[in-house]
């Protein structure tokens, strides 16, 4: 599917009436089954004051629930509050192997006004999975999170 479809269905899907954790789950079912060679995706909720990264809403296998922030791909993002395309996980210091099947990634902090709410994190089985097509959609989706947060009560 093309990403201007994935796009549009991401905005349609959002339920401001329902809770963000319902969303979120839905969101991950969305980009799992419509990209290709994803065998995770998911986000993890920053919590500031324990300085960790907490398993959220995924589709995929069983995976780490916690990650310090600073560390593996995920606690990198948290720390930098940057997005992240990772073509060899194995070569980046630190990577944290939840799955063994993945060989790249890509992170985006997710923000609740300024202060960081989340990471979306995505594995692929294939190497360099992650162009600018999918870095497009993983940005808008991360993006479309922190304006609803933003607006949310
Ligand atoms: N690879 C991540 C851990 C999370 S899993 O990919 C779901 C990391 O290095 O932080």
């Amino acid at each position: 599917m093309n990403q201007i479809i994935i796009k549009n269905q991401m905005k349609t899907l959002w339920d401001p009436s329902i809770p963000v954790l319902s969303n979120l789950c839905n969101l991950t079912a969305l980009l799992h089954d419509e990209l290709e060679h994803l065998n995770w995706v998911g986000f993890y909720f920053v919590d500031i004051e324990q300085n960790c990264c907490f398993l959220g809403p995924f589709q995929g296998r069983l995976a780490c629930t916690r990650i310090p922030i600073g560390q593996g791909v995920v606690g990198t993002c948290a720390a930098r509050k940057k997005s992240m395309n990772i073509p060899d996980v194995h070569a980046f210091p630190g990577h944290i192997a939840c799955d063994s099947a993945s060989n790249s990634e890509f992170v985006a902090p997710v923000f609740k006004n300024d202060a960081l709410f989340a990471v979306l994190d995505v594995d692929s089985d294939q190497f360099g999975r992650f162009g600018p097509e999918e870095e497009s959609i993983f940005l808008e989706a991360a993006a479309l999170i922190s304006g609803h947060l933003s607006n949310a009560k």
